[in-house]
């Protein structure tokens, strides 16, 4: 949510210094965009509403530059217009702002005594006016500027600043909002994340909060918040750039999805040796409680984990989602383990969740996929998937590895609680090892999803229902098919349905339904069996051989049946393609969904 870039080096197209870079942060959601630029010793500052190609259509393509910031804008304060876009200038400052200014209003009235006026509604150019108020009383030394513009600010922000008496640097600066540093040759930049600045550079530096940088075309020059100058450790990106190219599908979600049995894989590889596991996982002996906590596709990975630990390890597991977790009265101690899972670690909500759990002495443990993200770095344990770059704003591979990670969590905890032998462990690492296989079959079956989806996308609403297990996934299967296809969908636990929600049951409306569970499979039959006595259109995901009378379902979606950690991953993959051909026919942007960000780092 929103994202910032800026470049100091080479006098270079700002196509290739700022936008290429901005695009590379789309993935973050946005709803406009904008560029400051130095050109004939002044700031030049292009912005739009809407998507970058709109931005682009105004820039002339042949303009170089040495330095400049650029945004991209998820509303907040304000509308999504090109008034509230960044950059914002103030007098002599010209400034990109990721985060909330908390106390901006207060800090408004107060510059308004002192004669500023405002063009925008966001706080983003009541920042910048503070620092050029704070720059007339402190005309020489910038650092000094924003030194003192931090004593002032409550809430988050990552800044990248332009001062009009000195367009040879680059000056930048956070608090609770994610910045890296990019470190090339005669060329230095800044951004939210690594992904921005690997078309110059795999060397970058984590900055911390309340750090100030000055960045000039051949030096870095880190200071901490008393302006002492400091030594940074330097990291290098070891993925693969080329993660971002659609490689020939029409949607990253789709890319996504066809990469699952690879990152699963790469992922389980690490855990696969029995000696290898047990030195990688935690220690869990001590523990009598788990708390999951996580937002949206990933608190419904922990679900899954919910139900899969409280069954086979016997532990009590409370799963809430962290924007009511950060806030609620907590009753954990020091037999508790605080589980955060986030794509992206950079989850606002998520971050403070940890933060209360670690100000409580509590352990944490991180499920992450964004290596050196904060929650990555900020956690007391951390065991990292290995999804790779998800650029479609609906997660599906990372998903599908959360829950792989839980799983493994699972069999952790039965090992350390004796449930099983050492042998039996290893028995069932070596079975995981068969998924990818199945998940490959599963993925090539594009025919029946699009089957499926034709006969439910022009529906407003869709239900999903299931126990247990089979409700976690169905929560993600309705999530998954809302946020991308517009559709109304609700996820019910199959036995709660009559209480209420039955009576929006009438003829002809989809009830997705899903059973992987085999000891619960004939009460959810019979939920079924009630809905469609009442002319539900019912499409069933389903293990195979469990069930031999199908009257009672309308479509029928096999997956293997492995065994009871298999299973459930195997049912993903039809939700999240059904989700997916829907989104396709319905011509949605399936991609960047509206008013969505792929990494939420608001509260
Ligand atoms: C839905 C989706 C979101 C994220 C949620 C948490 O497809 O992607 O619900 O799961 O915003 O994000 P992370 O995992 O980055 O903390």
């Amino acid at each position: 949510m929103c994202g910032i870039v800026g470049y100091v080096g080479k006098k270079i197209s700002i196509q290739k210094s700022l936008i290429d870079n901005l695009k590379a942060l789309e993935y973050r959601g946005y709803d406009s965009s904008g560029i400051a630029y130095v050109l004939d010793n002044k700031v030049n500052i292009v912005k739009k509403a809407g998507r970058i190609s709109n931005l682009e259509e105004n820039i002339k393509e042949d303009i170089v530059s040495n330095l400049g910031i650029a945004h991209t804008r998820w509303a907040t304060h304000g509308d999504a217009t090109d008034i509230n876009s960044h950059p914002h200038k103030v007098g002599k400052v010209t400034i990109v702002h990721n985060g909330i200014i908390e106390n901006y209003l207060e800090l408004k009235s107060k510059l308004i005594k002192e004669g500023y006026t405002f063009q925008s509604a966001t706080d983003t150019e009541v920042a910048c006016a503070l620092l050029d108020y704070l720059k007339k009383q402190n005309n020489n030394n910038n650092l000094e500027v924003i030194k003192e513009f931090q004593t002032y600010i409550e809430g988050s922000y990552a800044l990248g600043i332009i001062f009009d008496d000195d367009l040879e640097t680059l000056y930048a600066t956070k608090n609770d909002s994610p910045l890296i540093i990019g470190l090339g040759k005669e060329e230095n930049l800044i951004a939210s994340d690594v992904s921005a600045i690997t078309n110059f550079t795999k060397k970058y530096v984590i900055i911390d909060n309340k750090e100030i940088i000055k960045l000039s075309k051949d030096k870095v020059l880190f200071y901490n918040n008393k302006l002492q100058e400091i030594t940074k450790d330097i990291s290098e990106v070891n993925w693969n750039i080329d993660n971002q190219d659609k490689c020939g599908y029409d949607h990253y979600m789709l890319k996504e999805i066809n990469e699952e049995p690879l990152v699963f894989r790469n992922t389980l590889n690490d855990f696969l040796n029995v000696d290898d596991f047990l030195t990688k996982m935690p220690n869990l002996n001590k523990y009598n409680k788990i708390h999951i906590v996580a937002c949206g596709s990933a608190m419904h990975a922990g679900l899954i984990g919910k139900y899969i630990m409280e069954n086979d390890a016997n532990i009590e597991v409370l799963v809430e989602v962290a924007s009511e977790y950060r806030y609620k009265k907590v009753f954990y101690d020091e037999k508790t383990l605080v589980i955060l899972i986030s794509q992206s670690g950079e989850t606002a909500d998520t971050i403070a969740s940890l933060r209360k759990a670690k100000a409580d002495g509590i352990d944490t443990l991180g499920i992450v996929n964004v290596v050196s993200s904060t929650i990555a770095r900020e956690v007391d344990h951390i065991l990292y998937i290995k999804a790779g770059v998800e650029v479609a704003v609906a997660t599906t591979k990372a998903y599908l590895l959360q829950v792989l990670m839980l799983i493994l969590l699972n069999l952790k905890l039965q090992y350390d609680r004796d449930l099983i032998t050492k042998d039996k462990l290893q028995e069932l690492l070596l079975d995981l090892k068969k998924t990818p296989n199945y998940l490959q079959e599963l993925i090539t079956d594009e025919k029946k999803y699009s089957a499926i989806a034709k006969k439910i996308y022009q529906d407003e609403d869709i239900f999903f229902i299931g126990r247990g297990i089979d409700y976690a996934i169905g929560m993600e299967g309705s999530l998954k098919l809302k946020e991308i296809s517009y559709i109304h969908s609700e996820a019910y636990q199959a036995g709660e349905l009559k209480h209420g929600t039955i009576s929006l049951i009438s003829d002809k409306t989809k009830v997705i339904a899903i059973i992987t569970d085999k000891d619960i499979y004939l009460k959810t039959i019979s939920n079924i069996k009630e809905v469609k006595a009442r002319g539900a259109y019912v499409i069933l995901i389903t293990i195979d051989d469990l069930i031999n009378d199908f009257e009672f379902a309308n479509e029928i979606i096999k997956v293997k049946d492995i065994n009871k950690y298999i299973n459930p991953l195997l049912a993903i993959i039809p939700l999240q393609l059904i989700s997916y051909e829907v989104a396709k026919l319905r011509n949605c942007d399936i991609d960047k969904p509206r008013n969505l960000a792929k990494s939420v780092t608001v509260e």
